[in-house]
């Protein structure tokens, strides 16, 4: 890979668990991250390895002047709502901040010429095209939710800069888990917590009752759906440690310094787990064989199995993951008992609250 030695990297939404650890390892591999995060679900706690400045992606002034005070080389773009649930109920709110500011920032730094830029998207633009087999870049995308839909429209918003010199890798992520070492003080700190991984880790680790009531499991782990047309009924995802993610960014960022075209990246494990499978390895890893959740209706809009193929990825960008199911479990659950994190969750719970009244 190319030398970074402190070259300045943007990096939007980098107080969020993704973003956090793409500035962790940017900074570990010698880069320096100019975070820039509005803090509208982000982690102030979070943005400790990298200079951070407070504001909004779509406020062009504001970017327009962390561009003069930075000069960064290039960008990597996190910053989004990212609740399947909350943008069926409210469009708009998904629209405006994952397309039309993303839009926006994506022209300011061209203007500054900023042209290298690589953006997260997801595997939900790919709807349910995954019950047909592996996922691959050039699958069928029909998102089924608003949430799929403005990352899909702020991709080709983005692809079309491609004319006017703007060089872009789109990484489109299955279902990112697990932490950085625990040491680092990062990890997975959403409120509410909608993965999966998350949820059946945090009733089983003694995570205290007032969290859990914060977080809207009281009611403990439940599976939702067990009469797909899959091997044991559950639905079947791809699973990716968040550590090997962020090294598959760094390489997107060396091919795009590297002269590298605009291109699509699917990002995942390629290997399907279904939630019973899950289940039955965090029953091993957490030590708990006698734990058996109920089973609930199946979640509109959940397709019965949605794996990628990562082979793209594997030949251009010469990645691979290296994390196995067991390592997500395990970091994740590592993440979620320190004590750290607990406090910081505390924290969210009562803010929020507050918020609200
Ligand atoms: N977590 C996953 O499993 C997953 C899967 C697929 C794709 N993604 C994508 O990865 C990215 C990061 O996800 P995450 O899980 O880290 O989410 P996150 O909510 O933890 O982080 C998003 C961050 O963006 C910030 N933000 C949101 N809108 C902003 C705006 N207008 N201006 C400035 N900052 C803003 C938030 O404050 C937050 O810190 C998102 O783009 C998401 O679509 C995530």
């Amino acid at each position: 890979m190319s030398s970074p030695t402190g070259s300045r990297i943007l990096v939007s939404g980098g107080a969020g668990y993704i973003g956090s650890h793409a500035a962790y390892a940017l900074k570990e591999a010698g880069y320096e991250p100019v975070i820039v995060d509005n803090l509208s679900t982000g982690n102030a706690w979070a943005v400790s390895f990298g200079t951070f400045e407070q504001g909004d992606i779509g406020d062009e002034e504001f970017i327009g002047a962390v561009y003069k005070k930075y000069e960064p080389v290039a960008a990597m773009h996190f910053a989004a709502l990212i609740e399947v649930g909350e943008s069926v109920k409210n469009p708009d709110k998904y629209f405006d901040n994952n397309r039309d500011r993303a839009a926006r920032f994506f022209k300011t730094l061209n203007k500054h010429n900023v042209r290298k830029v690589v953006f997260s998207s997801t595997a939900a633009v790919y709807g349910d095209a995954g019950d047909a087999g592996p996922v691959s870049e050039l699958s069928l995308t029909r998102p089924v939710n608003p949430y799929g839909q403005s990352k899909l429209e702020a991709e080709a918003y983005l692809r079309m800069l491609d004319a006017a010199g703007m060089r872009s890798v789109a990484l489109r992520y299955f279902n990112v888990a697990g932490a950085a070492p625990v040491e680092a003080m990062i990890g997975e700190a959403h409120l509410p917590e909608t993965h999966l991984i998350p949820r059946l880790i945090l009733p089983l680790i003694d995570t205290p009752a007032d969290l859990l009531r914060g977080l809207g499991l009281e009611s403990g782990f439940a599976i939702y759906g067990n009469d797909y047309p899959t091997k044991d009924g559950t639905a079947i995802r791809d699973y990716i440690h968040v550590m090997d993610l962020v090294d598959a960014h760094l390489r997107a960022l060396d091919y795009l310094l590297n002269g590298g075209e605009t291109d699509i990246f699917n990002l995942g494990s390629g290997t399907g787990f279904s939630v019973m499978e899950i289940v039955d390895a965090a029953r091993t890893a957490l030590g708990r064989p006698h734990f058996a959740p109920p089973a609930a209706p199946r979640r509109e809009g959940d397709p019965a199995i949605l794996v990628a193929s990562i082979a793209k990825a594997g030949k251009i960008l010469n990645w691979k993951p290296a994390r196995a199911l067991p390592d997500i479990i395990g970091y994740a659950a590592a993440w979620h008992r320190s004590p750290f994190y607990r406090e910081a969750i505390r924290d969210k719970i009562a803010r929020a609250k507050i918020a609200q009244t």
